[in-house]
């Protein structure tokens, strides 16, 4: 599907970002794993280069412009070409400080927004010249539920989520007709390494009665496989596009839970 073509993956040394470089390189990409965890970066590239595939990992901490751009120019040196970039990574050791407004930092909310939001806005604008020079470019960006509704917590998180979706518009209406199409996905619950460490008995019951299909959460692959159609050409017709892979969570009225268990406890 991918034959020949370049995708960059930001974070790709873990859970999505993880699942996605290896459906890339499954699928025949040459695939750049910009991750800040060089081990993790380099151990995944060489169990795709182990496996037949093609990969290279360059290490880098997305909230430095300078570093994505010398990233990207790596990546044009080494393959040729950019054809898809996927910004995925988010700095979510920030969010055991990321609470609600009065309690969240000013540094935790910058540190989000550069790592987070700043992020992809630097990367799109290092691929968007190479990729409008060949006509066509896949770029898409890894939001999330906590973007398109209120809560108690996460604030700033929430907030570079929410701007991330606009991003995605914004370049879309931009550079649509020069054949670049930006789209992203808003996962609900993911079972990555991280986020299923943190979950308690409790947490998971609540994602479980709010989630509108079997599953509580969704592994990696399955938002990996979304990520991928997006990139591909079968998705040529979608641009501009925030697709929820949360089992139906924001489907709902958030009471739907509650009056359920009502009824299950009336008989
Ligand atoms: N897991 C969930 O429940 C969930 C839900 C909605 C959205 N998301 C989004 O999915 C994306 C991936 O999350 P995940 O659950 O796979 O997490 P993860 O922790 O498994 O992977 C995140 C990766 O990003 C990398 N990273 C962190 N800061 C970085 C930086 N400054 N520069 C470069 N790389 C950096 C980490 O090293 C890690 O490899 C994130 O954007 C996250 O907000 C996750």
């Amino acid at each position: 599907m991918f034959e020949g073509k370049v995708a960059i993956v930001t974070g790709g040394a873990s859970g999505i970002g993880l699942a996605t470089v290896e459906c890339f390189a499954r699928s025949g990409a040459l695939v750049v794993i910009a991750d800040i965890d060089a081990n993790g970066g380099e151990n995944a590239a060489q169990n795709i280069n182990g496996e037949g595939g093609r990969a290279l990992s360059i290490t880098t901490d997305v909230s430095d412009p300078e570093q994505i751009s010398e990233m990207v120019e790596k990546t044009q040196s080494v393959f040729g070409r950019i054809d898809i970039l996927v910004n995925n990574a988010a700095a979510l050791s920030l969010l055991i400080e990321d609470d609600h407004l009065l309690n969240t930092e000013i540094d935790v909310w910058d540190q989000t927004y550069r790592a987070n939001q700043q992020s992809a806005m630097v990367a799109s604008k290092c691929v968007l010249p190479s990729m409008l020079e060949q006509g066509a470019g896949a770029i898409v960006n890894v939001s999330s539920v906590d973007g398109m509704s209120g809560d108690d917590t996460r604030f700033a998180y929430a907030m570079t989520k929410a701007a991330l979706n606009q991003l995605t518009m914004m370049v879309a209406t931009r550079y649509g007709k020069q054949g670049i199409r930006c789209n992203a996905v808003a996962p609900g619950l993911v079972l990555s390494p991280a986020a299923d460490a943190g979950l308690t008995p409790p947490v998971q019951q609540v994602f479980a009665d709010n989630s509108l299909v079997p599953a509580h959460g969704a592994v990696p692959d399955e938002v990996a496989a979304v990520i991928t159609f997006l990139a591909s050409t079968q998705a040529s017709f979608i641009n501009g596009e925030i697709i929820r892979v949360d089992g139906g969570l924001l489907s709902h009225v958030s009471h739907l839970a509650g009056i359920r268990s009502i009824a299950n406890t009336d008989g």
